[in-house]
């Protein structure tokens, strides 16, 4: 898979130095939070404003996109156009899927807006439709040539997103270990700055990890769902935004590992001396992993629609070992939801 450069800027990068002839697919709430992103893509031939989230990535409404992209775009050749694509995940999937498909493929500029896009989805090369409330079953990899990290983008966003982008950074912080586990564990809180700060760290580990697995067939990129597996059913169960889920499942897996002795006492109570290992740890919680049986039912479902699921009722679970360490192992939904009611049991006796 080809390597994406990447580029790092304080402000907004240079138009001219994106390509020939461009087309903006944005997010259309970035104009209206920033002026200097308003200023800024007036200097566009083509745009394509988008509403972001789950029904943009809808197969349904694919066609209707493709005839207005391909209307829009009839004037310039395959070989010319770039499309650069400015959101968050969502506008991220969609838009690199257009530039996989349209004319054949074209040349793809990825400029992240949410801190997930920025650590997480922007990299690797996945772009994904939703077909019904199925995520992600379409899609290609197709990296993009160049992914730009914008400083003023990325912290025009409101200051409580960065819960959700710490949810990622501390995934990958944990899977990756090294400098990058070293230095986050001295941080003392979560903000803007600390995000910003590991950015480039956070996205070289999430290359590491993909260099090695491009296209998910040695089964090594699975390690990246570390904290996934239940963070995805909380985040669908509880309606809760992806990176606080995966707090939770974080902290889950965290639990998990301990109690099946493959992370140590010693190196979980490491862990949780940390001033950050606080942020995993919300009074939230006491209202998540409800051990009713109706509850139970539902996760079950959930897990069992779990993507990563291998023969039937059976899933690889990333476990960690220590920062640096994870191990896959497959497990039963049952024994997932065995460990739900455990560790629910564990938190009510203190
Ligand atoms: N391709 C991959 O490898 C990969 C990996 C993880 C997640 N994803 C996908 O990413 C999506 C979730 O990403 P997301 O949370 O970034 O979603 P999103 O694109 O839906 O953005 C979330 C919200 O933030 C708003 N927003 C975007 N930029 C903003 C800014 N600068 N200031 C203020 N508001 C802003 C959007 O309008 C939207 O309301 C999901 O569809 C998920 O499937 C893809
Ligand atoms: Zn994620």
């Amino acid at each position: 898979m080809k390597k994406s450069a990447l580029l790092y800027v304080s402000d907004l990068p240079r138009v001219s130095e994106l390509g020939e002839e461009l087309l903006l697919i944005y997010d259309e709430v970035l104009p209206k939070k920033s002026a200097a992103f308003k200023k800024w893509m007036q200097q566009f031939d083509l745009h394509y404003p988008v509403k972001a989230g789950e029904q943009l990535k809808s197969v349904d409404k694919f066609p209707g996109h493709i005839a207005r992209l391909v209307k829009l775009c009839e004037q310039t050749s395959s070989r010319h156009l770039t499309v650069v694509v400015a959101g968050g995940g969502s506008v991220g999937d969609f838009g690199g899927f257009v530039a996989s498909v349209l004319k054949r493929g074209v040349n793809l500029v990825q400029m992240p807006s949410t801190w997930l896009a920025a650590i997480d989805s922007a990299h690797g090369g996945k772009t994904a439709l939703n077909v019904g409330s199925a995520k992600n079953q379409i899609g290609t990899f197709y990296p993009a040539s160049k992914i730009v990290l914008s400083r003023a983008l990325l912290m025009a966003q409101p200051e409580a997103r960065a819960f959700e982008g710490f949810g990622e950074l501390l995934k990958i912080a944990l899977i990756s270990g090294g400098p990058l586990w070293s230095s986050l564990a001295k941080e003392f809180e979560v903000n803007a700055s600390i995000l910003w700060k590991h950015l480039a760290k956070a996205i070289d580990a999430k290359n590491r990890v993909v260099s090695k697995d491009p296209e998910e067939k040695s089964g090594h990129r699975h390690i990246l769902n570390l904290g996934h597996t239940m963070g995805h059913v909380l985040e669908v169960y509880y309606q809760l935004p992806h990176g606080i889920a995966i707090n939770y499942g974080l902290d889950f897996a965290l639990r998990w590992s301990l109690h099946k002795r493959i992370m140590t006492q010693a190196e979980y109570q490491k862990f949780h001396r940390l001033p950050l290992a606080g942020y995993l740890l919300s009074p939230l919680r006491d209202e998540l992993m409800g051990t009713r049986s109706a509850v139970l039912k539902d996760f079950r479902q959930l897990l069992l629609s779990d993507k990563k699921k291998t023969a039937s009722e059976t899933l690889r679970f990333i476990f960690l070992k220590k920062p640096g360490h994870c191990l896959v192992r497959e497990v039963t939904v049952d024994e997932v939801l065995i460990e739900v009611c455990r560790q629910k049991e564990e938190e009510l006796n203190g």
